[in-house]
This record gives structure tokens, C-alpha cells and sequence, in this order.
């Protein structure tokens, strides 16, 4: 059987293929089979006696989505592409790999003494496809971390650590054959014992491992596959370079058939080339750099929230992202969820002072929410110049206009220094901590600033920058909210004649993310000898430190500056458009399935080039977004917002500022569990598959208890939407009734002032009462529970169930029946939901029944501050409430 007659989007069992293939046969007589139970992963080895060569079998017959190209890069024709040992065809001109391909490795079983080694492989040819030579040995290891989470490395050195040790392997769902005589490796997952259910192979590619190259190739079987912080990467290419688009993960999360769920990362930080086949699942991971191990982390779980969980704790592990402290940082993170006024350097005229009285007055007149201002990127770009009298007075009183009205000043931090006349410049020089070309520092260029690189993965730079950051403290007389415009080394310089002559392979879209927009890949430093190997290492340092001096969540890209590089336009990032806003709301939602928040968005873009219908769509999609900045421009009565639009837009952020509690909560349950801010309906209904959901961004869930529909589109007013599950949903504003729906879905309107909001059956939804006119910093904390019932008959035996996080990881959790609405967990949250930060104690004021006969309110006045029970149960009658007349 070839890969040919797969069916789609499947394969056969490995073992049907093991023994139908021309390959086993050949082998067949001369297998060993040896079972490797102790180590707690199933290594099951399929031994043969050191035959090594190109006359095993291979076959060309491969279907094009299965075809894995052999010669990346460059033209070839048939003798070319046979000499390197590959298949040709001249239908399609194209030079791809056989099966299995002879590009690959093999295991050396003499090396081995005791079932605790590495694997030590030897590659098949001499020379990669592309002509550069070999690793000579490759040491392969496995690792189960637990029963659920599997780790496979690939090593040039051998490792030092045994293998772990494991108790109970009867438990482990995930076991691992590596296949013979062509190196490879199957992960199968385990289900009831015996059910052993074909998981991912590397066995359709090749395997390639140069100085400065590697590719690997995993299959995905019976999967509807996401990742890459996209909801949709069938056939597509991804270039990872993590510039400009800010820090990108190579990891992936799927859904199976049966709702169970899988995900995966690569633990590599170089340059990478990532193209996922179209329609074949089929991954090709290309990395332009080796470091000492490549690694591949596999998850398993039986629901798709338990996997993400697995995923967001191994990440963290990694330093990979980092979960939020609410215990310590409450205030702050509460404060950042508010919408920021940052406006950007290049578009500011006149003077500070006058310019922040406007958008003060403004935003007064129009009763816009808002929180705080990020004067200093307007002052001075980056923190570490020492200010001069008359500087230290603007700021001061900025301050003090911004703190009169109730709002926050925020710092502005980047990993650059100024290169002009700059003390701590040369300072930081003679101690040899700043990145070097050629032996001298190397000075780039930052919106049209001259700037330097501090190497920031040396700890005495952090002491420096401490200083620095508590002698601005001292003039903010600020917290430490911190804003990141870029945790990546930005550089604006065309770096056109960087050496790329050093690797094997550099794909024209790498070639130009690693010229611009971010610093030579060549630069040096005492740390690093050549920059380029240690990739992220910077980046992840200036993290950690601002991690550990400010708040956590100022790394968190606040200031994402929504560019895309537009593939035909090699110049001019593609900052404007429809395509933009689906752009960021694609990586919101593709975000959450890899552990990550939504990156923070700048409303409406940064430069003045915005229709209102536009601008006003993407005030619509702010509502769910943790972090929101804004230029005062695209401020509601700003100078580029017609009064028509700006109305929509106040709308949006009252509504926006009305539900940060729930976004909290939400948060809380990121924090704790990894669940998704953002996440595509799937996530939530792993069996509902349905085709119009997978690539889709119009329809997505917020939190768990949300169903949002955003319009993407110019010129459209209504949204098809699939509602899923047998029980009614309801508007969240009207309370309006949405029935699940067939395959067809269901139309709902949006117009222009807009977005669709639903509650899930038998959830409760935490919201404050006129929080409208207010930023989040003086909102009245007066609590009104949403409530959509899930009930047995019709109006009868309804249940509800929601909760409200107040820091710290624990819930207030709340029950509401026919008859009786229970809080429970008092006594936890009691101490963080009085707090003076609060502003006012936190009171649930009412209880809202969502219902077209039910829709009625009930008055509850429930002061959590002074609550001394654990347990408070209220009796709910109906009669007493006040009945809502639907709108
Ligand atoms: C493996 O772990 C178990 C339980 O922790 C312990 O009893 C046993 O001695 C360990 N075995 C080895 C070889 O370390
Ligand atoms: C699975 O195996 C365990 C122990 O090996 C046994 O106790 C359990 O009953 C088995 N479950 C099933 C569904 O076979
Ligand atoms: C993939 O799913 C199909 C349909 O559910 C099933 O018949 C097939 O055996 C599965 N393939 C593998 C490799 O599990
Ligand atoms: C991938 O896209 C192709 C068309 O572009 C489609 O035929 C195929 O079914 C898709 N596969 C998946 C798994 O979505
Ligand atoms: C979070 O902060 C609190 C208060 O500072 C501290 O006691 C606790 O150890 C911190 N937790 C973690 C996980 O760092
Ligand atoms: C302070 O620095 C500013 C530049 O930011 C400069 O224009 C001004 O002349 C300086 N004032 C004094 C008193 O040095
Ligand atoms: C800032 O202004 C306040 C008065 O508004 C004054 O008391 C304080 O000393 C000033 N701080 C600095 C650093 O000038
Ligand atoms: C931006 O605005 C200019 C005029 O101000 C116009 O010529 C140009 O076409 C606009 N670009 C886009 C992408 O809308
Ligand atoms: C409603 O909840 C209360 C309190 O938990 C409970 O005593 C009562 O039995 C519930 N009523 C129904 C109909 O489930």
C-alpha cells in the first residue's frame, strides 16, 4: 500500500503499514523486536542488523499533499534531483523526498549497552540534499514527564540525564515506537487500557541535521489541526524570526474526532521555516540554526482545556510565557485591563502639556473611559537618560494634570538604550555589555533614533537598569506599571548587506525579517560569541528582568503594534485595512490555544490613514481584548473620528468597561489553568466540528461563558453564526433567545454600533452597573449577576452557574436555581474584595434572569466585605422581582 491510496486526511494503522509495505518486506526476516517497558515509555525497537544503504526500497508513489520537497529553495531537474537520492516528477517539475526518505538517519544498535542510553544514529548519506555535510552521530531520547506529556530530543551531544524514572506506566498515555531501519518515530496515544490510537509520525519526511540545518517532519493523523497563534494554518507557511510580530511559539494544538485533544511545541528559538501541508496535515519544521538539542514536547488529554492546562505549565517551565501573581500585583493588573492612551512620538505635535489637555478635555466632554497615559514615550523614547531640570518639571506636572483626573501615568520601557551623549552608553561599553559588530558597539536605528543594545542576558545590566528604573519611579511617583513597546531589539536600519553565505538554506522571507526591523544576526558580545545561535536569549533576559522589576503583565506586548508584512509589498507594512483587524483577532483567538493571551492591540492602527466604519469595527472588537492602547487621534472625539462614529465607539467602551469584571475572572482562569482568553467554538464543543467554524474569526468564544460575533467585513450588517449544544442562548444586552442551530447557522444582526454578545446556557455573567462615564480606576463596584438558566422543562428546573475572580487563584462561586441564589467561597475572596482598591466595597447589587417570560430582576444588596458566612443561600421569588420588558 502507498501513500497514495491513503484515504484523506488518514493513514493506515502503522503496523498495516509495517507489514504491507515493499520496506518491512525486505527487512522483515531480519527484525529484532525489542520492548523497552522500564523506562516508562514504551521504546519499541524494530532492530536490523546494521544494513545500511540506499537499496532499501523507497517509493515515489506520493500523493502531492503528502510530498515533502527535497531541494528547498532551488530550481532541479530530473538528474539533479536523482543524484541527491530524491524523487522527480515531471509533472509537476518538483523534487521531493521518498518513503521512506533517504535523507534520514538510522540506529546504531551496537552502541547502546543499557536501555537507559540515548539512541545513538548515524545519517544514511554523507551530504544533505542541499550539499552540506551531515551530523555524523545524533542522539535521540525520550522522556515521559508525566502520564499526559512526552518529551523527544534530539541531541548532537549525548546527554548527561538518565531517563526518568517512572512508577506506573500502565498509566501513561502516550508510548513512542521508533521504526527501523530508516530512523523514525510513531507516538501512539493509549485509551482504556488497550486502545492504542496512531498520534503523530515522523516517518513521511525526512530527517536532516547539518551545522547550521535541521528538518523534521511530523504527521498529524485524524486531527483538525491549529496553532502557530492562528486559527487557521492548513497550507499555510510560517516564517519565525520573532522581530517585529513580537515573540511567536512553533506550537500546535488539535482536536480529534473524538473531542479528545492533542498539543505540541518545538523548543527552538531560531530562525525557522514552519509549512504546514495543505490538506494532509503534514508539518514541516526548518530550522536555520542548530543548537545542542531540538525538542519536541507532546500533550495529550482527554478535553481540550485539560491539554492547553499541560501546554501553559510546560511553557512556563520553559520561560516561555509566565504566569501572573494576583496575589501580589492585584491593583495593577486590575488597572491594565483599562483602555491606555499612548500616544506615538512621530505623530505628536506641539508640546506635551498642551497636547494631554486636550485629550483630556475631550475625552471629558464625550464621557469616554480611559486609564492611563504613556506621556514618557512621547518625552523620551526609552528610560535611561538622566532628565535635566526643566524635563523633570514638564513631567511633574503631566503628572500631576493625568492624576488629577483620576488617571494613571505609565513609564515606558524598551531593551534600547540612546546612543547619544549617553552616560550609562558608555558606561555599559567599557564593561563590554553592549552587542558589537566588529568590535565596536553597534548603533542602530529607532523610529529615527540612534539606539544601543545592552546585552541583557548578562545580569550586571540588570543592576544598572534597576537604578534607573527606581529613579523614574521616583519622579512618576508611579507603581510599577511598566508598559513593553518591544521586547524584541528593534532596528530600523536597512541591514542590507548581512552575510547570509553561513547557512545551508535562508528563505527570502527570513532573509528580510532578519534585515529588518530587527538587529544583525552577526552581532557579538562577551555572552554570545555570535548572536544569531543564542537567538532569543536577549529578548527572554529583558523579559525576566522586567518580570521581576515591574509588573508582570507590562511584558505582555501592550503596545502590539498590528503589523503585517504584506507579502507583496516588501517596503510598507500593511498596517491598515479590514485585513488587519481580522489579522488580530485571528492571533487573539489562535493565542489561547497555545497558552498564550491575546496580544494587546492598538485600536484603529498608529498611523492617521482609518475610515470610521473601520475604526468603529475595531472599538467593537476591543470589548473582549485584555489590553487595549490607543493613539488620542482614534479617540472618541479625537481628530480622526466623525461624531457619528465616536458615539459607537463610547458605546463599545462603556459596554468594554462594564464587563472588566468578567474579563478579570476570566483572566483569573488563565492564570490558574491556562484557559483561553480567546478560544474558536471547538475548544468549548470539542464534537462540534463543524466545517464553517474551523478558519473562521467571525465567531468565537470569550472566556467559557461567551459566544462572541464580530463583524470583519466592510459593508456587512449581519453575522451567520452556529450555535451550538440543544439548550438557548441569550443576548447578553435584551436577553434576547438564540436557539442552537443546524449546519445552516443562523443569521444575526450587527450593524455598525454592533457586536453580538451571547450567554451560554446555564452560565452567569459578572457585570457592573454603570460603569458607564467612568474609567475602571473609580467605577463603582456594584455587581449585577447575568443569569441564562439551562432547564430541564421549560421554565422549570433551571441551573445557572458562575463565578467572580478577586485574585489570588480563588473564586467567589455562584449557584442560581429556581429558588435560591448560593455564594459560596466567601471567607477566601472576602480580604482581596475589600480592599482599598476597590474604591468602594464590592456589593452584588442584583441578579438579572435572562428570559422572554423569565426576564425579570431581583434586588440582592449582598455586601462581600461584610458577609461573615462562608455560604450565604438567597431565596429567589420571581414575584418580588421587577419584570423586564424586553428591548
Ligand atoms: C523509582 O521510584 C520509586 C518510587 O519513587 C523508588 O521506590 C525506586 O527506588 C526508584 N527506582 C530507581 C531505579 O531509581
Ligand atoms: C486498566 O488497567 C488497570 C490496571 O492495570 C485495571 O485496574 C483497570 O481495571 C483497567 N481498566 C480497564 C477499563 O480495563
Ligand atoms: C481516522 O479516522 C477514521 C474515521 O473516524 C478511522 O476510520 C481511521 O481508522 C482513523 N485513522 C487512524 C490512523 O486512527
Ligand atoms: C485544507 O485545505 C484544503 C483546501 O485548501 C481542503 O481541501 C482540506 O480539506 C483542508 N484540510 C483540513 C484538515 O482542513
Ligand atoms: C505571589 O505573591 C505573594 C505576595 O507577595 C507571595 O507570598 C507568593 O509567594 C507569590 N507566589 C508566587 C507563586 O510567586
Ligand atoms: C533640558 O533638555 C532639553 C532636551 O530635552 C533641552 O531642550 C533643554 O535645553 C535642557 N534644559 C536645560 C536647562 O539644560
Ligand atoms: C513635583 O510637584 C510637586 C508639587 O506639585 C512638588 O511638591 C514636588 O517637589 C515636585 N517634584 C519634583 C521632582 O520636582
Ligand atoms: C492613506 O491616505 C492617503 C491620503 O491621505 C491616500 O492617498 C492613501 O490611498 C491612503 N491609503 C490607504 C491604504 O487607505
Ligand atoms: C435550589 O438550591 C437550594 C440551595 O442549594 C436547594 O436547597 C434546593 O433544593 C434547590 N432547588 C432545586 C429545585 O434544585
Amino acid at each position: 500500500m502507498s501513500i497514495n491510496n491513503l484515504p484523506k486526511d488518514n493513514t493506515v494503522k502503522l503496523k498495516d503499514r509495517i507489514l504491507l509495505s515493499p520496506v518491512t518486506k525486505y527487512v522483515l526476516s531480519s527484525l529484532i523486536i525489542g520492548i523497552v517497558l522500564a523506562t516508562g515509555v514504551y521504546v519499541v525497537i524494530l532492530l536490523v542488523s546494521n544494513k545500511i544503504d540506499d537499496r532499501w526500497p523507497a517509493s515515489c508513489d506520493i500523493k502531492p499533499s503528502y510530498q515533502v520537497k527535497c531541494l528547498a529553495g532551488q530550481k532541479s531537474d530530473y538528474k539533479a534531483c536523482s543524484e541527491i537520492g530524491c524523487c522527480w516528477s515531471d509533472k509537476t517539475s518538483s523534487c521531493f523526498h521518498s518513503l521512506p526518505s533517504k535523507h534520514g538517519y538510522y540506529y546504531d544498535p551496537i552502541s547502546r549497552t543499557n536501555t537507559q542510553d540515548d539512541l545513538l544514529l548515524h545519517p544514511r548519506r554523507e551530504f544533505s540534499p542541499m550539499g552540506k555535510k551531515n551530523l555524523e552521530s545524533l542522539y535521540f531520547h525520550t522522556t515521559a514527564i508525566n502520564s499526559h506529556y512526552l518529551q523527544i530530543n534530539l541531541r548532537s551531544k549525548r546527554s548527561q540525564t538518565a531517563l526518568q524514572n517512572m512508577s506506573n506506566t500502565d498509566l501513561y498515555e502516550l508510548s513512542v515506537q521508533v521504526n527501523s531501519p530508516a530512523f523514525s518515530i510513531t507516538i501512539f496515544r493509549h485509551r482504556f487500557n488497550s486502545t492504542k490510537i496512531e498520534l503523530l509520525t515522523t516517518s513521511l519526511g525526512p530527517l536532516i541535521v547539518t551545522d547550521n540545518y535541521w528538518e523534521w517532519t511530523i504527521h498529524l493523523i485524524n486531527i483538525t489541526l491549529y496553532g502557530l497563534e492562528s486559527t487557521f494554518i492548513n497550507g499555510t507557511t510560517h516564517w519565525l524570526y520573532n522581530n517585529v510580530q513580537s515573540s511567536k511559539v512553533p506550537a500546535f494544538f488539535g482536536i480529534t474526532l473524538e473531542g479528545e485533544a492533542f498539543a505540541c511545541y518545538v523548543l527552538y528559538s531560531g530562525p525557522m521555516k514552519i509549512q504546514v501541508m495543505d490538506g494532509s496535515n503534514l508539518i514541516i519544521f526548518k530550522g536555520m540554526s542548530l543548537p545542542d538539542e531540538i525538542s519536541l514536547r507532546v500533550f495529550v488529554s482527554s478535553t481540550p482545556q485539560q491539554t492547553v492546562e499541560a501546554l501553559f505549565n510546560s511553557m512556563n517551565d520553559d520561560g516561555l510565557i509566565t504566569k501572573m501573581n494576583t496575589t501580589e500585583n492585584l491593583p495593577i493588573i486590575i488597572a491594565s485591563l483599562g483602555l491606555h492612551v499612548c500616544p506615538e512620538r512621530k505623530y505628536i505635535e506641539g508640546s506635551i502639556i498642551p497636547s494631554i489637555k486636550t485629550m483630556i478635555e475631550s475625552t471629558k466632554k464625550e464621557q469616554v473611559p480611559w486609564d492611563s497615559h504613556c506621556i514618557y514615550r512621547q518625552f523620551y523614547p526609552t528610560l535611561d537618560t538622566i532628565l535635566n531640570k526643566s524635563e523633570i518639571e514638564i513631567l511633574n506636572e503631566s503628572r500631576r494634570i493625568i492624576e488629577e483626573s483620576g488617571k494613571y501615568i505609565v513609564p515606558h520601557l524598551t531593551p534600547m538604550i540612546l546612543a547619544k551623549n549617553n552616560v550609562l552608553l558608555s558606561k555599559l561599553d567599557n564593561a563590554s555589555l553592549i552587542l558589537k559588530k566588529s568590535l565596536v558597539p553597534y548603533i542602530g536605528s529607532w523610529d529615527e533614533i540612534k539606539v544601543g543594545y545592552p546585552e541583557w542576558s548578562d545580569n550586571r545590566i540588570h543592576t544598572e537598569f534597576e537604578n534607573n528604573i527606581s529613579y523614574y519611579s521616583d519622579i512618576f511617583g508611579t507603581s510599577k506599571l511598566i508598559f513593553i513597546r518591544d521586547a524584541w531589539p528593534r532596528d530600523d536600519s536597512n541591514n542590507n548587506s548581512l552575510d547570509f553565505t553561513r547557512f545551508d538554506y535562508m528563505p527570502q522571507e527570513l532573509r528580510r525579517l532578519m534585515s529588518k526591523g530587527t538587529i544583525p544576526f552577526e552581532l557579538t558580545s562577551m555572552a554570545v560569541m555570535s548572536h544569531y545561535t543564542e537567538h532569543n536569549a536577549f529578548a527572554k533576559a529583558f523579559h525576566a528582568f522586567v518580570q521581576q522589576n515591574a509588573n508582570p503583565l507590562a511584558v505582555k506586548d501592550v503596545l502590539f503594534d498590528n503589523i503585517i508584512y504584506d507579502d507583496n509589498d516588501k517596503d510598507l507594512p500593511n498596517i491598515f485595512g479590514w485585513s488587519t483587524l481580522r489579522e488580530t483577532i485571528n492571533r487573539a483567538i489562535g493565542s489561547g490555544l497555545v497558552g498564550k493571551l491575546p496580544p494587546a492591540i492598538y485600536i484603529c492602527g498608529i498611523l492617521p490613514n482609518m475610515t470610521n466604519d473601520l475604526c468603529t469595527r475595531w472599538y467593537g472588537a476591543a470589548v473582549v481584548f485584555p489590553y487595549i492602547v490607543a493613539i488620542p487621534e482614534y479617540l472618541p472625539g479625537g481628530a480622526w473620528m466623525v461624531p457619528g462614529s465616536s458615539k459607537y465607539a463610547i458605546k463599545f467602551l462603556k459596554l468594554r468597561a462594564s464587563l472588566i469584571i468578567y474579563q478579570f475572572t476570566v483572566m483569573e482562569e488563565y492564570n490558574n489553568l491556562g484557559q483561553p482568553v480567546l478560544s474558536p467554538t471547538h475548544f468549548h464543543y470539542p464534537l462540534y466540528q463543524h466545517n464553517s467554524l474551523i478558519n473562521n474569526v467571525d465567531q468565537f468564544f470569550w472566556g467559557s461563558s461567551l459566544l462572541v460575533g464580530i463583524v470583519t467585513l466592510p459593508n456587512v450588517k449581519q453575522l451567520n453564526m452556529h450555535i451550538p449544544g440543544n439548550l438557548s442562548w441569550r443576548h447578553l444586552e435584551g436577553g434576547v433567545e438564540v436557539r442552537p442551530t443546524s449546519a445552516k447557522g443562523i443569521s444575526v444582526s450587527a450593524t455598525e454600533g454592533e457586536i453580538i454578545i451571547l450567554v451560554r446556557p446555564g452560565h452567569i455573567i459578572p457585570m457592573y452597573e454603570n460603569a458607564y462615564g467612568t474609567s475602571e480606576k473609580v467605577v463603582k463596584r456594584r455587581i449585577e449577576l447575568l443569569v441564562n438558566f439551562a432547564c430541564q422543562q421549560k421554565n422549570m428546573n433551571c441551573l445557572a452557574k458562575g463565578k467572580i475572580g478577586f485574585g489570588g487563584g480563588t473564586f467567589l462561586e455562584i449557584i442560581v436555581n429556581d429558588t435560591f441564589v448560593t455564594l459560596t467561597n466567601i471567607l477566601d475572596i472576602k480580604s482581596r474584595a475589600s480592599l482599598s482598591l476597590w474604591h468602594q466595597s464590592n456589593l452584588i447589587s442584583s441578579l438579572t434572569v435572562l428570559g422572554d417570560k423569565l426576564h425579570y430582576r431581583i434586588a440582592l444588596d449582598l455586601d462581600l466585605c461584610i458577609i461573615n458566612n462562608d455560604v450565604i443561600e438567597k431565596k429567589l421569588d420571581p414575584a418580588l422581582g421587577m419584570k423586564i420588558v424586553n428591548y
